[in-house]
């Protein structure tokens, strides 16, 4: 049975990880991994989850089944987080998912299931498990230009006349705020022409927003999802909260879809279900059950929000200290963009081998594209950080 069997390609943060461990320099520098880290190098547990889950072992009295969609308060709380709190949620229609990956996984299947020919277009470049989640749901997938690795900035026009020429019933792929791996983001008034050509060409927007809060605030982060939303006739929707309530481990999404009436959002939120039923039949409960006994209380909603402001205000400040070190040390402003750029990545626009020196000569790590952790900056090192970027750039 396995004999032939060749192994899976090796993931290249993992394997970046590996390296960084066995690296015994002192002043090594971890840019890599995509969770957010405090000055310490630490992703704690924030407070009001840690409360929530002390509440759950006292109270929970039983360990049932939920049902396929989950925890049925998480996913009318998360709609409203995601869509507004004064959001008409009748057309729309939500699950909990084993996070952001398994609503994408389950989003995939259902437009699979209403559209077996769709296309779905992402960014160039996008997070590189959009592409394998897509595909392993047997969708096409195509790429529209989006960044300008020179300028660090969004392609637009190239990106809008792409889209122009996408078929009608295709589907487009958008980052809701926080693009990674790039970190730049469409500012409302493109979010606003974008919507205009989604309606125009009969495109179906599928956004991802896994960094809800951790870009200029939470609702903030979600005015172009609610731009689309105020537009389009449908759209799909996936959430995860692994970022902004620190759950990464215990899997903690969801699934959206917006019809055109309630009728037609039961029967695609039947579908939805049925994928999941196939896929691993009901999502873990205890992190969502967390997430939404935070977003119920009041007290525990605003420490929440005070901590995740807490944490999106320390990654603003090291983008603009890290880009102000970089005019220092390079005397020019090929950097500011990484003052501009939202959420947790910055992609530098750097050369793999750059990339490769920045690791053997200064023990610097990031991923090969060049994209960096802001959290991970040291805030004691930027100067030292900033000179050894500038060292390699020839
Ligand atoms: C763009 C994007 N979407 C979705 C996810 C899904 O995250 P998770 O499945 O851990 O919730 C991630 C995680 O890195 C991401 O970067």
């Amino acid at each position: 049975m396995f004999e032939d069997l060749k192994p899976a390609p090796a993931d290249k943060i993992l394997a970046l990880i590996g390296l960084y461990r066995a690296d015994e320099r002192p002043n090594k520098v971890d840019l890599g991994v995509g969770v957010y880290k405090d000055n310490a190098g630490k992703t704690p547990v924030m407070r009001a989850v840690r409360e929530a889950e002390k509440r759950l072992l006292a109270d929970q009295d039983s360990k049932s089944y939920l049902g396929l969609a989950g925890d049925t308060a998480f996913n009318e709380a998360m709609a409203k987080l995601v869509f507004g709190a004064n959001a008409d949620t009748t057309r729309i229609r939500a699950a909990q998912t084993p996070g952001g990956s398994g609503a994408l996984r389950l989003v995939a299947e259902l437009l699979k299931h209403a559209r077996p020919d769709a296309t779905v277009w992402v960014s160039d470049p996008t997070w590189v498990n959009h592409i394998a989640i897509l595909r392993a749901a047997g969708l096409q997938v195509r790429e529209y230009p989006y960044f300008d690795a020179e300028t660090g900035t969004v392609r637009f026009d190239a990106m809008l006349a792409a889209l122009k020429g996408a078929p009608a019933g295709d589907v487009i792929l958008l980052h809701g705020c926080c693009h990674n791996p790039t970190g730049a983001n469409l500012d409302a008034s493109q979010w606003t022409a974008v919507a205009g050509l989604l309606v125009e060409k009969n495109l179906l927007p599928f956004i991802d927003i896994a960094y809800q809060g951790f870009g200029d605030g939470l609702d903030a982060d979600a005015e172009g999802l609610r731009i689309v939303a105020a537009k389009v006739p449908e759209m799909v929707v996936a959430a995860s909260c692994s970022k902004n309530f620190a759950v990464y481990r215990d899997r903690v999404g969801a699934a959206m879809v917006m019809t055109a009436n309630a009728a037609q959002a039961d029967i695609a939120s039947s579908q939805m279900l049925a994928g999941a039923r196939t896929l691993y039949s009901m999502p873990p409960d205890h992190g969502a059950a967390a997430v939404r006994m935070v977003l119920q209380d009041p007290a525990l909603r605003a420490d929440w929000q005070a901590e995740l402001e807490e944490m999106r205000q320390r990654m603003l400040l090291l983008r603009q200290r890290f880009a102000e070190a970089l005019r220092r040390q390079s005397n020019s402003d090929r950097f500011d963009f990484i003052a501009g750029h939202r959420g947790m990545f910055s992609r530098l626009g750097l050369t793999e081998s750059q990339v490769q020196r920045l690791r053997e000569e200064h023990a610097v790590y990031m991923v090969s594209d060049s994209r960096i952790n802001v959290a991970g900056l040291p805030e004691n090192g930027l100067e030292e950080l900033a000179k050894a970027v500038v060292s390699v750039l020839d």
